[in-house]
């Protein structure tokens, strides 16, 4: 596919609604039950490690049950014919167990562990849960491979390079609110052609064409990358 045109999906939480794992800022969703700074910031960790430890094993069990859903799946398809690099919020890993080969996580991955010593050491988890007493080969505390609130997102500048060389970028299920990742919209080049895949408003006003597709990821995506597939 040597000419093939490049799409870049963006995805939040959203995207893996449908296969059951809760969003965050919908109504009932995490930001609703628990206090984000006591679970997802450097400060709760040093407060209270054990409940921060209980909240990823909740949702990493929710990870471990849920399966890729039909709009997980018809990205894959559009591999056939483009190339895709898929940039995610999510720290679920439905999007590489639907089939999608090239994916970057901007806030982690839940099924992933990393040294409190060395961030370099990092383990796949082979369990739901992360405890207390869990340590890396050095013998410290293992931490989940999560980026929290305050700290850097270490793969922004490369999503933001990806993200300039798009023709096409899908941007599905995210409430645009949490920045740096909110941004990347921004970097597409003027003329690229953007396809907004949420139920819900979202804050795009005034960004030349786009489309907002005001439908579930799991309906609107398979049309979609079905109309993308037959143009090309
Ligand atoms: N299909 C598509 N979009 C959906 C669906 C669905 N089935 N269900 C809900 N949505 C939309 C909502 O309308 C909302 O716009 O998904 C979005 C979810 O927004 P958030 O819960 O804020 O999730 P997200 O944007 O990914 O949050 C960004 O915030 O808490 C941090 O690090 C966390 O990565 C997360 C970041």
């Amino acid at each position: 596919m040597a000419n093939s045109k490049h799409i870049v999906v963006f995805s939040g939480a959203g995207m893996s609604a449908e296969s059951g794992i809760s969003t965050f800022r919908d109504n009932g969703g995490l930001w609703d039950k628990y206090d984000v700074t006591e679970v997802a910031t450097p400060e709760a960790w040093r407060k209270n490690p054990a409940l921060v430890l209980q909240f990823y094993n909740e949702r990493r069990k929710q990870v471990l049950e849920a399966q890729p859903n039909d709009g997980h799946k018809a990205l894959v398809s559009l591999e056939k014919q483009f190339k895709v690099s898929v940039i995610t919020q999510n720290v679920d890993d439905l999007h590489e167990r639907a089939g999608s080969s090239n994916v970057i996580h901007l806030h982690g991955e839940i099924r992933k562990a990393r040294s409190t010593y060395d961030p370099s050491l990092i383990y796949n988890l082979k369990s739901w849960e992360l405890n207390l007493g869990d340590r890396c080969e050095q013998g410290s505390q293992l931490r989940p491979h999560i980026v929290w609130f305050g700290e850097m997102v270490p793969e922004m500048a490369r999503a933001q390079d990806i993200t300039y060389t798009a023709d096409i970028l899908i941007t599905i299920g995210t409430s645009l609110n949490v920045y740096p990742a909110a941004g990347l919209i921004n970097h597409v080049q003027r003329g690229t052609k953007i396809y907004v895949v949420d139920p819900n408003d979202v804050p795009v006003h005034g960004i030349p064409d786009l489309v907002h597709l005001k439908e579930k990821a799991g309906i609107a995506l398979p049309r979609l990358v079905e109309q993308l597939l037959a143009a090309e």
